[in-house]
């Protein structure tokens, strides 16, 4: 199985794909990084806490970055994952979760060091504890299998944001951090907006799912009762996309997706902050600061029939 570290801000979307994780066989889960984004870092940590004795998980919990490295801080998207992050789902007040002492980044380069080659490292929140592992240890970038992203956008124009016209939430939330990333000399592959819409959890799916799949079925289907109203009312959808689970599904089997190689960056300023941009042809410019750069994989298409099956079938 694939040692995976799974950095996340939980999040609805975020629950599914870690549960999805958990329960795939060619997936070991050795742990859960905690971002801000869909929540603040502490709601998002207790929820991954509570995932994690609910539903039995070996992973351990490491609690990560409160705030973007430099631009000014988001507030928590509570019009899509609700006050606490899950919608209408509220961790017990007497809750009680014991985190791994360590920050998050910190995690991650302990964990890469002690598994060289072996660890598998995905992000479906903001990047900033990827950014602070490598500031602090740029020799993981040669130390980890791979690195795979939900984030960005590489579409046609009016697929190229969620948050703004131009920015998908997690770069936009810290396109700072993702620059790093992206520019770093390790192999990542990014599953952006453009393919993650491509799939569609339906209402009905998510019944489905909830009669099939025991107390994970149901609890996926009773956190994404307040993610389908907000799809519902400012979307105009039945339904969700299938943003965080796909970075899974590209974990499980690449050959699902299709992508291209090519530098990619960030846009860190202005009005389309959070842009992502992937260089692809090999013509030379007067200043061509890109053709040193790393090229990466960029999801362009998705058998999304086949990734509904996968997850159900997992579930
Ligand atoms: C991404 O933003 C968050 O709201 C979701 O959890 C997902 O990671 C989609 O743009
Ligand atoms: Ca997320």
């Amino acid at each position: 199985a694939k040692k995976i570290i799974l950095d996340t801000d939980p999040g609805i979307d975020d629950a599914m794909a870690i549960l999805f994780a958990e329960a795939h066989p060619d997936i070991e889960l050795m742990a859960l990084t905690t971002v801000f984004g869909n929540a603040t870092i502490e709601n998002g940590t207790r929820n991954a806490l509570y995932l994690k004795q609910r539903f039995k998980m070996t992973a351990d919990i490491a609690q990560g970055a409160s705030q973007p490295l430099v631009r000014d801080p988001v507030g928590p998207t509570e019009v899509v994952h609700g006050v606490t992050g899950l919608g209408d789902f509220h961790v017990p007040d007497d809750f009680v979760g014991h985190p791994d002492p360590r920050p998050a980044y910190q995690y991650i380069i302990d964990t890469v060091k002690a598994y060289p080659h072996e660890i598998t490292l995905v992000a479906v929140g903001p990047l900033t504890n990827f950014a602070l592992a490598l500031q602090a240890a740029p020799e993981i970038a040669q130390l980890v299998a791979q690195v795979v992203i939900m984030g960005g956008a590489f579409g046609e124009n009016d697929h190229r944001g969620n948050v703004t016209p131009y920015a998908e939430a997690n770069i936009h939330d810290d396109p700072h951090a993702a620059d790093i990333v992206f520019c770093a000399p390790w192999p990542v592959t990014i599953i952006g907006l453009d393919v993650t819409e491509e799939s569609f959890f339906s209402a009905h799916y998510l019944e489905q799912l909830r009669n099939d799949a025991a107390d994970v079925g149901e609890f996926i289907f009773d956190i994404s009762r307040y993610y389908l109203r907000f799809y519902s009312e400012k979307v105009g959808l039945n339904g969700c996309h299938v943003h965080d689970p796909s970075a899974i599904a590209y974990v499980i089997n690449s050959a699902l997706f299709t992508t291209r190689k090519g530098p990619v960056r960030v846009v860190c300023d202005g009005a389309a902050s959070g842009m992502t941009l992937q260089k692809l042809d090999q013509r030379r410019y007067q200043t061509d600061e890109w053709s040193s750069m790393p090229a990466q994989a960029v999801g362009i298409s998705v058998d999304a029939a086949q990734l509904l099956d996968l997850y159900r079938k997992t579930i």
